[in-house]
């Protein structure tokens, strides 16, 4: 279901662009995220996707517009701020630290958030059994498989329970198969711990399998946004992005 748009509890882009030299990579983005609630990102390579998701998480501060967390602007907090201020991201390439295993990866978040070295690996542990990845906390970092590294990104954006998760393009790379247990555990993050989810995929199947709301990124501005139904219906959304999908079915 979704849940009711209040800016005082969500995370907000409004009017945002970014520039890069004279390049616009984003133009007026205006996006809520609220908590409980899958967003979904789709729009082609280069639309301006990770743009976005490094703006709402410190790491791009917008040319103009705002980005505010519970009406408060945030838009210059650097990243480990945001963090603490509960908004957690994945990287499109995992970046874990692959001289460390698993569960230290984990750890290190938390005695990054202030937390003591115990208490990080209790919350670590804790997480690791909830996605049922336990199994994985002695092993190295270093050479897991694509779908294990990246549920390990997601338990370490979860530690010391966030607000709020981004997760750029967690899916790349997985089987269907895969992409379907990982849209599970999405739906579980928002339903069981009430975390707002911002889904960026490629996998538009995915996307539609588990957003509530989701919003149409092309050349960096949104040309569409609502449920799954304003989506598949929307003749933007066709001819901008779905149209070569659609006539090669
Ligand atoms: N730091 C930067 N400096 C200059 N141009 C950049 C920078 N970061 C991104 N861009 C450009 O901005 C545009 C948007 O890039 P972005 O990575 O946000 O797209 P994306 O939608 O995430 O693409 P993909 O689906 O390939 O991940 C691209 O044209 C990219 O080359
Ligand atoms: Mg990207």
């Amino acid at each position: 279901m979704v849940r009711k748009l209040d800016s005082s509890s969500s995370l907000m882009a409004t009017g945002v662009t970014v520039v890069f030299g004279g390049f616009k990579a984003l133009t007026d983005v205006t996006m809520t995220i609220t908590p409980g609630a899958v967003h979904g990102l789709i729009g082609p390579n280069g639309a301006g996707k990770t743009t976005l998701v490094n703006t709402l998480t410190g790491f791009q501060a917008p040319t103009t517009g705002k980005v505010s967390l519970g009406g408060r602007h945030v838009g210059t907090l650097p990243p480990h701020d945001l963090r603490r201020a509960g908004v957690a991201r994945t990287f499109q390439a995992g970046r874990l630290f692959t001289g460390l295993d698993v569960l230290d990866n984990l750890a290190v978040t938390g005695v990054g958030l202030g937390r003591s070295r115990s208490a990080s690996e209790a919350e670590a542990m804790r997480l690791l059994d909830w996605i049922g990845i336990a199994h994985l906390a002695a092993l190295p970092a270093a050479g897991l498989p694509y779908t294990d590294e990246r549920r390990v990104g997601i338990a370490r954006a979860l530690m010391f329970a966030p607000q709020y998760l981004l997760l750029d393009e967690p899916a790349a790379g997985m089987s269907e198969a895969e992409a379907s247990d990982l849209a599970d555990l999405i739906r579980r993050v928002a339903d069981e711990l009430g975390i707002g989810v911002l889904l960026i995929e490629h996998n538009v199947g995915l996307v539609l399998s588990v957003s509530h709301h989701v919003y149409v990124l092309d050349a960096g501005q949104i040309i569409e946004e609502g449920d799954v139904d304003v989506i598949l219906s929307s003749q933007a959304v066709r001819d901008a992005y779905l149209g070569a999908d659609k006539e090669a079915a």
